[in-house]
């Protein structure tokens, strides 16, 4: 600290709300900056779990103040559920502010983005069929509404009546129905307004008074890298920009601002949805790795595809962000394989690639070269505390061996291993 943030470095679901949750004990601010409800960050303090979507993973954290930043699309039947739940569980989400520039998930945009995905057929993009792509392209195209409209009344109708007709339009020629009418709409978007009055507003004023303060904040990631919009696997993609650089744009802060970016590493890969995935493995070690990791979409429930770790995407992780640390997650996931394989370039019609490529058709027929290496005996599940008291040392000489290898391949050092979901089974280098 004093500024931190924590990025996915490969396709999401690395564990960053763990990652997010733990580092929180230290900040004074958590900020979303990109991303929606798509994203699921999975929290565990002691035996209660968190699942969260929209709102930052410093939540359950006493007296840190949660941003939802202006570059965050807000859906707001998520925000409501996920604020319920907690209140539900004796959690209060008090401290927690919305930015008024940020742009709101509607139902229209559920609706295209289920249409758009039939459309597509076979070559889908597997969305998490929450209204992502729909709404970043409405906010791109000056088509959307934002939090802050919610609270003016003649302002809220102007835009409506610009934009719904428009999206009537879209939805006849997609033959997809809208339920409400532009007045219903227009009375549950005041609704919303009135019931979140106080905590939406600038968010960049707030953001950067805490840092001119010297407050700690952490800027939390959603996705990863290889699902950004442009650095990533496109079209495969999200709709948002997932890279460090999207800190600036989507919380409102310059580039000076953040100190530390943190990537988060799963030991080994996964990936949700459509799209290339190299170390992708189809066979009994991809099955391990699925059940024994427990690989199943925190959003929508999916089962995740399995892969051996692959430094293509490590590099053009650490570049892309200008990682200045690593956080290995899921370690305790490969606890007694025999040997662990680690991919050092692809073979693409027999030439040699040392660099993630832009094109998903070369992508699919790249083949990884692999490095081979020894695994290491683990421990019984209820000896995870005491491995963690032991600290780094204590670990298995082989897991030592992959972290010292990755950090050696990828020049960043890593600087948190975590061998199991809850917060506690984190071992700080
Ligand atoms: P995020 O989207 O990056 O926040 O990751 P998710 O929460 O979607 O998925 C990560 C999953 O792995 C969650 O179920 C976490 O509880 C779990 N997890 C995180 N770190 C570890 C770890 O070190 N070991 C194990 N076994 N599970 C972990
Ligand atoms: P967290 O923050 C993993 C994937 C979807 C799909 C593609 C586009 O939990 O790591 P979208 O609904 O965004 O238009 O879907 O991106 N995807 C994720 N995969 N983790 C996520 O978030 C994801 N958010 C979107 O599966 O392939
Ligand atoms: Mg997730």
């Amino acid at each position: 600290m004093p500024s931190i943030a924590v990025i996915g470095a490969q396709w999401g679901d690395e564990g960053k709300g763990k990652i997010t949750d733990y580092e929180a004990g230290k900040a004074d601010m958590v900020v979303r900056y990109q991303g929606g409800s798509n994203a699921g960050h999975t929290i565990k303090v002691g035996e209660e779990v968190f699942a969260l979507h929209i709102l930052p993973s410093g939540i359950v954290r006493k007296g840190v103040v949660n941003v939802i930043g202006n570059g965050v699309i807000v859906d707001l039947i998520s925000l409501d559920r996920e604020i319920a739940d907690l209140e539900s569980r004796g959690h209060s989400v008090e401290g927690l502010k919305i930015s008024d520039r940020a742009n709101i998930i509607l139902n229209w945009h559920r609706l295209l983005d289920g249409a758009e995905e039939r459309l597509r057929g076979k070559k889908g993009v597997g969305t998490t069929g929450k209204g992502i792509g729909p709404c970043y392209s409405d906010k791109i195209a000056r088509s959307g509404i934002r939090m802050g409209d919610l609270l003016d009344r003649e302002l809220l109708e102007e835009r409506l009546d610009t934009v719904m007709p428009m999206k009537l339009k879209t939805m006849e020629m997609l033959e997809v129905r809208l339920a409400q009418n532009h007045d219903e709409l227009l009375s549950e978007l005041l609704a919303y307004g009135k019931k979140y009055s106080k905590i939406i507003t600038d968010t960049s004023v707030l953001v950067n008074d805490a840092l001119d303060s010297g407050k700690n904040v952490l800027f939390e990631g959603a996705q990863g890298t290889m699902l950004d919009i442009d650095h990533g696997t496109y079209p495969f993609v999200t709709s948002s920009n997932c890279v460090a650089g999207a800190i600036c744009t989507g919380a409102g802060v310059g580039p000076k601002r953040v100190d530390e970016i943190m990537g988060v590493l799963k030991a080994y890969t996964t990936r949700v949805g459509a799209g290339p995935f190299p170390t992708e493995l189809n066979d009994d070690t991809g099955k391990m790795l699925l059940t024994v990791g427990g690989e199943y979409g925190t959003t929508t429930g999916r089962a995740r595809r399995c892969g051996w770790l692959d430094l293509l995407v490590v590099e053009h992780a650490a570049r892309l962000n200008g990682l200045t640390q690593f956080a290995v997650t899921k370690l305790d996931v490969m606890n007694d394989m025999k040997k662990i394989k680690v991919a050092v370039a692809y073979d693409v019609d027999g030439k040699r690639l040392e660099h993630f490529p832009g094109n998903f058709k070369m992508l699919e027929r790249a083949v990884p070269v692999y490095e081979e290496m020894d695994g290491w005996k683990g421990w019984k599940a209820d000896e995870t505390m005491e491995v963690v008291r032991g600290g780094y040392e204590a670990l298995p000489k082989e897991m030592r061996q992959y972290i010292s290898y990755i950090e050696k391949r990828s020049k960043v050092p890593v600087r948190i291993i975590s061998i199991g979901k809850g917060r506690e089974e984190t071992i700080r280098r």
